[in-house]
């Protein structure tokens, strides 16, 4: 049968029309929203410490809810510092860092800054919100007048002790380096600890760390950065790394001191097993807590110094800083002052007991109902041993780890390893071109 084909009707083309227009507005409609629905967030990478990715990452999720267009990537990196800085630096080297948050070492701001390898932030944040920070802590922000990195918190040497130990034996809390040795040998000799002072003598940063203390607890200097004028071989030096030594050949700290880093001297502190340990803040919170052998029994004080010196705690921390070669440097800055505000520091604070950067909060109602000595850390980060801000910082540290650890093993005596490191370092810097200050 044939189809007739009758020509339209009107009413039939309206539906067609209406469909086609129903069709083009979706398509209009999904062109102009799904871009923004499909629109992917800006993902920031930052690397850090394994442990500090633990204490920081509610306060991460906490900046990604409250701006959903930014993620954070949190790559997880080993306890060293040395090894945190080894993986910057050869990110660095290669170009394309992959890091947009820079995570930064105290010591580490004149290298990377000096290499050109993070930004300048001087002009994002205010002279008087920078005040309020530990000076401390924003002065090692800084290389040559600029400052490259906000402070998250601080660190600083202290010396925790057996408080019930020494109460009990009516002991007074010794002030000085002989007090401290005496009170050693007298307990041991009582069988009332296996050991008496536990340090970090391992070859990395942080028995650079704890020799700064020493070395300003005996007079001595390390490395005038104006000058560059070295002190590593004076009399005063040379005497730190023989008290060292000593503790060591008097069986007052174990022989294992020359291979601990600050994890090994805090699992054998916590065990209960010495009276004395030098340690940074975050210590505090692991030792005080539940299962901690030591739970209740200890204190903490001010670095020590020798009779008629003063001394001082190293000025560790760590602080954040932009990759110069990040594509997202608006965005990281906006986590850096969200991670970096006094209210979200407080709320850091009081979850994790490790030391503020602000200066107020050092006396927070709440943070010193939760932490009491908090008031007299203040006075220790306010009283501080520096490790010289050199550009070539690393270098002139590996230097004096390698002859430490020679002293400390035995492989040479106190006298010739520091006048090997002090003419090493005169080289390196020597190097430099530094003029010296008339
Ligand atoms: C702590 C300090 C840091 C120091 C390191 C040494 O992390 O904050 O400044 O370099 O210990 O191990």
């Amino acid at each position: 049968m044939q189809e007739i084909n009758s020509p339209q009707q009107p009413s039939q083309k309206r539906p067609r029309l209406l469909a086609l227009f129903a069709v083009t507005l979706v398509a209009i409609l999904l062109l102009l929203i799904l871009p923004a629905l499909t629109k992917q967030p800006v993902v920031l990478t930052m690397l850090m410490q394994a442990q500090d990715i633990t204490n920081w990452k509610p306060f991460v999720k906490e900046f990604e809810q409250k701006n959903p267009d930014i993620r954070i990537n949190l790559i997880e990196g080993p306890f060293d510092t040395n090894l945190i800085e080894n993986l910057y630096t050869s990110a660095f080297l290669l170009g394309e860092s992959p890091y947009d948050i820079i995570n930064m070492d105290i010591v580490w701001v004149p290298k990377f800054a000096a290499a050109g390898w993070v930004r300048d932030l001087t002009d994002r944040i205010p002279p008087k919100q920078l005040s309020k920070f530990i000076p401390g802590n924003v002065e090692g922000g800084r290389y040559r007048g600029k400052l490259y990195r906000i402070p998250h918190a601080s660190d600083a040497g202290m010396l925790y002790y057996r408080k019930d130990i020494l109460e009990q034996a009516g002991i007074p809390v010794p002030k000085t380096f002989e007090e401290m040795v005496k009170i050693s040998q007298n307990l041991q000799k009582q069988g009332k600890a296996t050991w008496g002072y536990l340090w970090q003598g391992k070859q990395y940063e942080g028995v650079s760390a704890m020799f700064v203390e020493v070395l300003s607890g005996f007079g001595g200097f390390w490395a005038n950065p104006q000058t560059f004028e070295v002190g590593l071989d004076k009399p005063e030096a040379i005497k730190a790394v023989e008290f060292l030594k000593n503790t060591i050949a008097s069986g007052i700290s174990p022989p294992g001191v020359t291979t601990y880093g600050e994890e090994e001297t805090r699992l054998l502190f916590q065990n209960g097993k010495a009276l004395f340990l030098r340690n940074w803040p975050y210590v505090w919170k692991l030792a005080t807590a539940e299962g901690s052998n030591v739970r209740g029994k200890i204190a903490i004080e001010p670095m020590l110094s020798s009779t008629g010196q003063t001394g001082g705690s190293c000025l560790g921390g760590w602080g954040w800083g932009i990759a110069k070669t990040s594509k997202h440097p608006e965005q990281a800055w906006k986590a850096i002052k969200y991670l970096t505000s006094e209210e979200t520091q407080r709320k850091f604070i009081l979850e994790t007991g490790l030391v503020p950067s602000y200066k107020s909060l050092f006396t927070n109602k709440e943070v010193v109902a939760k932490y009491p000595h908090y008031p007299q850390l203040l006075k220790v980060v306010e009283r501080p041993a520096l490790r010289p801000p050199l550009a070539q910082y690393a270098q002139a540290s590996d230097i004096l780890q390698r002859y430490l650890s020679s002293a400390f093993t035995g492989r040479m005596s106190a006298e010739e390893a520091m006048k090997a490191a002090a003419s090493e370092t005169r080289n390196l810097l020597g190097s430099f071109k530094q003029p010296k200050a008339s």
